[in-house]
């Protein structure tokens, strides 16, 4: 098995990530988030917020409607430009990208002729009411981008800010993709987080750079391996219909270097054509200082499944058996504790002894308040031997694990174990609370 395969067994294994609607055989570019999955995705998209939106002062988070009307997408050119290119076999009537293939001529699967490159659009369509016509037509959203775009005249009307400023959110996107694969890698329904950062013209070079330090900080803090990223500089005619400059933030995933997120110069491209295509003004006028004009966008754009995916495979680790053979290897999954889906294990030494059980209990208890803070589900495990309920605890991430042994009925004290280093030490009781939370700040 290679190590996408291992990942892809743990999560479905243990509550992380499961196939969409898998009792019914599964649909292609679409998974569903077990309770661990949902923890770790949502203590990303936490950190994300807390870095791109709530620590700074000049953004602005919104949470805008999904389903679009269709206008939108076409003044945003979506409707129009956001499609593939594609070659269909004639044969066995396969489809591919065209920019993939490397003989336009010859089905590399049957071997049939391939037909003329044509559009192939990737915007999940819906219809609004009863009837299904052209104009109940509308669209899943393929990015939430411009529901921060039609919302910029609302955030200026009712805040007043000052250029440069962002308008950020966190939500699900939707793409007709043809061939969703690699597990999380390419999906049909996506969550992405993103911003807008309008800025005066002469001003992107300068916050272009800014936003790249701030996606290799957030890479750093969220713990993606950072030897495997790259970035690319993405040449003109390879770029999105509306940017003018684009870096991907690529990832050494197990099946190649890929994007995994997206820095670009919108310019001016999407305020300029609602504003044409609403006829609503969208410039930006601060007092009397200058003409009113249409403000340029840096957009960084990032995953949150890619983040997962990436997230996952820098995580994970696994330990050679001890030479003689016997145990099997130990499978950890290392991940910065901020994100870990369950921070703290409580063990009771032996599952058959009363008084052990009702100390464990008391101990499982005192540190609920501080996994409730943290927002993190504490783990109770009094089945197996205690070698097996760590094993159980390194698959998962959790960083510590408390046992409660006969020594804790004499002084109140446990023992912590710490995932990555095997060290265990002795805490009081009365000090676990303090201990966990410095050990988090710290991190
Ligand atoms: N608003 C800009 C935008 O949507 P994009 O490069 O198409 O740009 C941004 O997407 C990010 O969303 C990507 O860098 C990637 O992290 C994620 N993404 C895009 N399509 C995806 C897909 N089919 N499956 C998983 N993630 C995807």
């Amino acid at each position: 098995m290679d190590k996408l395969e291992k990942i892809v067994s743990l999560c479905k294994r243990r509550g992380f990530i499961y196939p969409s609607f898998d009792i019914y055989g599964g649909l292609a570019g679409f998974y569903d988030y077990g309770p661990l999955g949902l923890a770790l995705k949502n203590n990303i998209k936490q950190l994300w917020w807390k870095q791109f939106v709530s620590t700074r002062s000049d953004m602005f988070g919104i949470d805008s409607a999904l389903v679009t009307k269709k206008e939108v997408l076409r003044a945003s050119g979506h409707a129009r430009g956001f499609a593939d290119m594609l070659i269909e076999c004639k044969k066995c009537k396969r489809r591919f990208r065209a920019d993939h293939l490397e003989d336009k001529k010859k089905c590399s699967v049957c071997g049939g002729v391939l037909g003329e490159a044509r559009q192939f659009y990737m915007m999940l369509e819906t219809h609004i009411g009863a009837l299904e016509d052209e104009a109940s037509l509308a669209y899943l959203r393929p990015e939430t981008a411009q529901g921060i775009f039609t919302n910029f005249k609302n955030i200026i009307d009712s805040f007043h800010p000052i250029l440069p400023f962002g308008i950020a959110q966190i939500g699900k996107a939707f793409r007709n993709e043809i061939a969703p694969r690699d597990f999380l890698f390419r999906l049909r329904e996506i969550e992405q987080m993103e911003v807008e950062y309008f800025i005066r013209p002469n001003a992107w070079h300068k916050a272009f750079e800014m936003w790249k330090q701030e996606i290799l900080k957030f890479i750093r803090t969220v713990g993606i391996d950072e030897q495997n990223i790259s970035q690319l500089e993405i040449a003109e005619e390879n770029r999105a219909h509306y940017s003018q400059r684009t870096v991907d933030f690529e990832f050494d995933f197990p099946f190649g270097r890929k994007e995994l997120y997206g820095l670009a110069y919108r310019a001016d491209y999407d305020l300029k054509n609602h504003m044409d295509a609403s006829g609503v003004d969208l410039r930006y006028h601060h007092g009397e200082e200058s003409e009113p004009f249409i403000p340029h966008t840096i957009e960084p754009s990032l995953g949150v499944e890619r983040t997962v995916l990436a997230v996952l495979l820098s995580a994970y680790t696994e330990d050679d058996p001890p030479a003689g053979g016997g145990e099997e290897k130990r499978v950890m999954l290392k991940l910065n504790p901020k994100i870990a889906p369950v921070k703290i294990a409580v063990f009771p030494l032996l599952a058959n002894k009363p008084d052990l059980i009702t100390k464990a209990k008391e101990v499982y208890k005192i540190l609920q308040p501080t996994t409730y803070n943290l927002q993190a589900p504490i783990a109770w495990d009094d089945n197996g031997n205690i070698g097996k309920r760590y094993r159980r605890q390194d698959e998962i991430g959790t960083p510590w694990c408390v046992t409660i042994d006969f020594q804790t009925l004499d002084d109140n004290t446990v023992t912590i174990r710490d995932r990555d280093t095997g060290s265990q030490t002795r805490h009081s009781v009365a000090e676990l609370d303090r201990y966990f939370s410095d050990m988090l700040l710290l991190l």
